[in-house]
């Protein structure tokens, strides 16, 4: 009887310094599981997050002059810490925001004096996330790993851009980059945002 009682209060006790231990790593993984694509997702299943605008910019301001759009690329946190040259890892979501930039009289875009376009209003945004599984649902000369596309007016909410397919044909021309246009571009900026602390 001595012997059980003892077992059970340093399980007890094992069983506190667990969950002291999982609160803290609970809310952590919260966090993350509110930013991230779940899995076996379709194109066009992916909703914007509520909270994106406070992850990490993976890259900003990218005027599109010819096209008269300005483009803003936000990643979820988890997205952010994979190591150059390594895939995003599941659940990684990139937001890209796309803008109208503000118009001279004539429908040509306004330019600063140091040759940038300037903010007008949100007119779409684009979704990619990494969804386990999901690129077994896609034919294979349009499979981009497990990556899933959605695209939504500037309310968030209602569909808007392209047909899927076609995110789907410009994406697939990037195999060694993880499908991600910019990944380069993204990680020689990150280099140079940390050797600067
Ligand atoms: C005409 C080719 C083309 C099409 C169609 C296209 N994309 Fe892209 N996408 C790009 C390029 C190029 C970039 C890099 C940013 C830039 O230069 O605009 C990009 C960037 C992105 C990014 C940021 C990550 C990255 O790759 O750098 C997301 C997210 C994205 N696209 C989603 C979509 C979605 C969703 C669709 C369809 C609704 C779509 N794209 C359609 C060419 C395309």
């Amino acid at each position: 009887m001595q012997m059980l009682k003892k077992t059970l209060t340093i399980s007890v006790i094992s069983i506190a310094m667990v969950c002291g231990a999982c609160s803290v790593g609970e809310k952590g993984r919260k966090a993350d599981a509110a930013s991230a694509a779940a899995p076996g997702l379709r194109d066009g299943e992916l909703a914007v997050p509520a909270n994106y605008r406070s992850w990490p910019v993976f890259l900003a301001d990218i005027d599109k002059v010819k096209a008269k759009q300005i483009r803003d690329i936000y990643i979820s946190p988890a997205g952010h810490r994979t190591k150059e040259g390594d895939e995003f890892p599941d659940g990684t979501i990139s937001v890209m925001e796309i803008w109208n930039p503000k118009l001279e009289a004539d429908g040509s875009p306004e330019m600063t004096s140091d040759g940038k376009m300037v903010k007008d209003s949100l007119k779409l945004i684009f979704l990619m996330g990494k969804s386990k599984d999901a690129g077994a649902m896609v034919d294979a000369a349009q499979r981009t790993g497990d990556w899933v596309y959605a695209g939504y007016k500037a309310d968030g909410v209602t569909p808007g851009g392209p047909d899927t397919s076609a995110c789907r044909g410009c994406h697939v021309t990037q195999p060694d980059k993880d499908w991600i246009f910019r990944y380069d571009e993204y990680f020689a900026k990150r280099t140079t945002e940390h050797s600067s602390y």
